[in-house]
């Protein structure tokens, strides 16, 4: 049978889409890039924001025309969206075949093979499984979590026959979340936090860099609160298991946790960085999102001073400049303990990179509370913000508790305003890099290169005038997330390069994630750059990119 998965959202879903491919392809399913070729249709959804669910439901409506017209077709559900919405999606969608939560994936092969073997005729019949509904509250709840093999059973596999082994690779290293912000669905659709053992984490990375992969991002929803308390959780064997994390109140002020009074020897994230970058060293890129702004210790901060292959880019997002918003989106931490951590990371890690998100027209937010969270995109030096417009999710505290009061128009109005101050300040940041040394990972060929080399060619080398460029693989990665796209500026003028120029311009990224075009010099084969790690000069900047000169010695290159 032929499989067509689709993955909206986040990286915590990109993640869960690659380990049910490994796991259905371990099976004998193939998988095929176009809908209208599959027999089972797989959409991993997402219901953080709005705009994720209307897409899911539109393809959900497509695969139900198919199914009128005729075509015997397996539509499921996975993650966020099946998870919160449960039987009611069934009785809504008929053409849904089978829901799969984020916390059942593991069972995902049981799900589509028991609806290929039965004709349904109820909804009794077909088949849910979005069980993570009673959050998990002991470890050995926890212990018991078969999901681990889902991660444990990743296939680490040279790429199919034609694709490019992959460089880069998402490591999960906790699930769920604790922390209940009043306007975020993920501590009911993913649950309880759940932190993996250490070894299982280090192991993945090593049979990950074994399999030719360099970078390594490391996901969590909170990745600082990461604490692993050994002997809590252990199977019959004596082997470690999946623990439920130790909560908030394990960290002290300042952020270094303060469960080692029990006697029990514990890993802080700290650790767990300081493990994989020792253990580990093909791994040339340590990266880890999202981090939480309270609690991110000096600890963590001194093992990335001190560990070269970790790079220096924090995504720490503040959602709200004003204390009376943050107090009512449960966050924890005022303004003031916001800049006190940026302020910290900077003057620890002079070339760190930073990220965020913000959340614009969250109830009651007034025009005082806006300036001050302009205030603080202008005063801190983000490299970007994803500015995402409120947008209330049920199942949520604060679409029960406060009434959506800020209108659509001004929501839109604040959202632009927003990114136009951060476009100037993220324009600042890149800016500052110009006549530095970076060291970068390339990606491949600029989307403006691949589009050209598609071309058929004119004359080599002439200047040419030609349309504005699409936005590039890279760029769509970076602002897949919010309304950062409105911001894109195009790498290069089109107009001015000559054409074999741009066939040949390539697209990086340096350590603190700036993305960074430069041409690949005429002796060196564009593509023996890919997943390459390269020395380059920065000659200029734009709001969203870097522009620089190879300076590798062409003998590294070839
Ligand atoms: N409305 C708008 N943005 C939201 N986010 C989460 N929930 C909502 C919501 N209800 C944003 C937050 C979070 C990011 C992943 O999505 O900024 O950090
Ligand atoms: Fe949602 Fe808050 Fe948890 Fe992030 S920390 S996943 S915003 S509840």
């Amino acid at each position: 049978m032929k499989v067509y998965l689709e993955t909206f959202g986040c990286q915590m879903n990109e993640l869960d889409s690659e380990l049910v491919r490994g796991h259905l392809e371990s099976l004998g399913y193939r998988f095929t890039p176009d809908p209208a070729d599959a027999q089972v249709v797989l959409y991993n959804t997402c219901s953080v924001r709005e705009h994720a669910e209307q897409k899911a439901y539109s393809r959900i409506g497509i695969a139900g025309k198919r199914k009128e017209a005729g075509e015997r077709l397996i539509v499921g559900v996975l993650g966020c969206m099946a998870e919160r919405d449960g039987i009611d999606m069934l009785r809504r969608y008929p053409q849904v075949d089978l829901l799969c939560g984020p916390g059942e994936l593991d069972k995902l092969p049981l799900l589509i093979d028991n609806v290929a073997r039965t004709s349904r005729v109820s909804i009794d019949d077909r088949t849910a499984l979005a069980g993570n509904k009673s959050r998990r509250s002991a470890t050995l709840g926890a212990a018991e979590d078969s999901l681990e093999a889902l991660d444990l059973g990743r296939a680490f596999e040279p790429a199919p026959d034609g694709d490019l082994p992959a460089t880069s690779a998402y490591v999960r290293i906790t699930r769920g979340c604790n922390k209940f912000c009043t306007y975020c669905v993920v501590p009911y659709t993913r649950g309880a936090e759940v932190h993996r053992p250490p070894d299982h984490i280090v192991d993945e990375c090593r049979r990950l860099a074994d399999s030719g992969v360099i970078e390594v991002t490391l996901l969590g929803q909170t990745v600082n609160h990461y604490l692993y308390v050994h002997g809590d959780a252990v199977d019959g064997a004596g082997r470690e298991l999946p623990q439920v994390g130790p909560g908030a109140a394990a960290f002290a002020k300042g952020g270094t946790a303060k469960l080692a009074t029990r006697g029990q020897k514990v890993t802080t994230f700290a650790e767990l960085l300081r493990r994989i970058h020792e253990e580990v060293p093909a791994i040339k890129r340590l990266r880890f999102v999202t981090s939480y702004p309270r609690d991110f210790g000096d600890d963590v901060l001194d093992v990335l001073a001190a560990s070269p292959r970790i790079c220096r880019y924090l995504h720490v997002p503040a959602q709200s400049g004003s204390n009376r918003i943050l107090k009512l989106m449960n966050r924890g931490y005022t303004v003031e303990e916001y800049r006190e951590f940026i302020h910290r990371a900077v003057t620890k890690l002079p070339d760190v990179t930073i990220a965020g998100d913000i959340i614009v027209g969250f109830p009651t937010e007034t025009h005082e509370d806006f300036a001050a969270t302009v205030d603080l995109v202008r005063s801190l030096p983000f490299k970007n913000n994803f500015i995402f417009k409120y947008s209330p999710r049920p199942g949520t505290t604060a679409i029960d508790r406060f009434p959506d009061d800020v209108p659509v128009e001004v929501k839109k109005q604040r959202n632009n305003t927003l990114l136009a101050v951060q476009s100037e300040v993220s324009a600042a940041v890149h800016r500052a890099w110009i006549g530095r040394e970076v060291e970068v990972l390339v990606e491949g060929l600029s989307a403006a290169a691949r589009a050209d080399n598609d071309e058929p060619r004119v004359a080599a080398s002439s200047a040419r005038t030609v349309s504005a460029p699409s936005a590039t693989k890279v760029e769509l990665r970076v602002t897949s997330r919010g309304s950062a796209t409105e911001t894109l500026t195009p790498p290069t003028p089109r107009e001015s390069v000559p054409t074999a120029s741009r066939a040949r311009q390539m697209v990086a990224r340096t350590q603190g994630d700036l993305i960074t075009f430069f041409d690949c010099p005429l002796d060196v084969t564009p593509e023996t750059l890919r997943g390459r790690i390269l020395r380059l000069l920065v000659t200029g900047s734009g709001s969203l990119q870097l522009q620089g000169r190879c300076i590798t010695d062409a003998i590294d290159l070839t």
